[in-house]
């Protein structure tokens, strides 16, 4: 995609990644940025960053999970500022709990912003885009959204759906000419996991680190933009080994939260290297080598 001259609408677009994407977009030659969030003090300071780099901005203070002000704001929008070129739908929010005291209001805010707001922004959009034949539309799932991890699991669930969500759009949506492309950021330093019991062995990468990668996946034809090589590795083990990257993920669970006693986990491990070794050894294997010696 050509960045040059065009227009995006980003969502969470006054702090964390949102607000990395926009400065970055920005900072690329976009013409102009419409910026998507609660808080309008906050979107205000973007802005004023971004028009300090010759680039127009638009605010849009609107809570994603109120379906009717969202309707209401893009037809406004669209009559004042035009067609838009990119959405980037990175607006979300995360909670950590284990799941038997997970909490209703929780799951349902997570719903309601990761995947309605998602499904209601998106849908104005693309029905304009389609009229326009041209587009191309961003989703901000998570390596979360591959590899499902303990104490996440409503989080994760929203981050498997917004894969599905953009794997049938692209399809859909590709005799309009809009290309519907998916980001996984692995670990972040942002807000969103400054109370989270991080998970061991994770490096956070920088919302700016991020941003560089979307813009550099965007050049390319790739349908999932993969972040760190942190995501590549865990995408590959689940692919080759998924009992292994389970163990992995058990053991990489923070302590704080309910799970099963360390011990018992590394003794299962164990266990389970124990019995592939005696596969490797048993008859299957032997008959195996021996079929392909023959
Ligand atoms: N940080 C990570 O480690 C990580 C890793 C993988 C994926 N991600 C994904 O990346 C995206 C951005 O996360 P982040 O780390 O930048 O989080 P963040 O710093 O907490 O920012 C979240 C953004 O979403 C906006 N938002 C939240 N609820 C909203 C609502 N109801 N209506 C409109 N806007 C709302 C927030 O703005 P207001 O509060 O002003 O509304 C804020 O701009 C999310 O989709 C997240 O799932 C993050």
């Amino acid at each position: 995609m050509n960045i040059q001259g065009k227009v995006a609408l980003i969502t969470g677009a006054s702090r964390g990644i949102g607000r990395a994407i926009a400065l970055e977009l920005a900072h690329r030659g976009m013409q102009r940025l419409i910026l998507v969030a609660r808080d309008r003090q906050k979107l205000a300071e973007v802005a004023q960053q971004i028009e300090a780099m010759g680039v127009a901005t638009t605010v849009l203070a609107l809570d994603l999970a109120n379906p009717v002000n969202v309707n209401i704001a893009i037809a406004q929008l669209w009559r004042n500022d035009g067609p838009i070129d990119l959405l980037v739908n990175c607006a979300g929010v995360a909670y950590q709990n284990s799941f038997l005291q997970s909490k209703l209001p929780q799951v349902q805010e997570e719903l309601s912003v990761n995947l309605m707001g998602m499904y209601t922004l998106t849908n104005l959009i693309a029905r304009r885009m389609a009229s326009q034949r041209q587009g191309t539309i961003v989703n901000v799932s998570s390596l979360m959204g591959k590899v499902a991890a303990p104490t996440m699991a409503t989080y994760s669930a929203t981050k498997f759906a917004i894969l599905g969500f953009t794997q049938a759009l692209r399809q859909e949506l590709a005799p309009y000419n809009i290309r519907v492309v998916a980001l996984l950021p692995t670990l972040t330093d942002t807000d969103m996991v400054r109370d989270l019991k991080l998970f061991r062995w994770v490096v956070p990468m920088t919302p700016e680190k991020v941003a560089q990668i979307l813009i550099t996946g965007l050049q390319k034809d790739t349908p999932e933009i993969l972040v760190g090589w942190q995501s590549h590795l865990a995408v590959w083990c689940q692919r080759l080994s998924p009992w292994l990257l389970e163990q992995i993920l058990q053991l990489a669970t923070p302590s704080a939260v309910e799970k099963q006693p360390q011990e018992s986990l590394i003794k299962s491990f164990r266990a389970k290297i124990h019995r592939f070794g005696d596969w490797l050894l048993s008859g299957n294997m032997a008959s195996f080598v021996f079929a392909r010696k023959t």
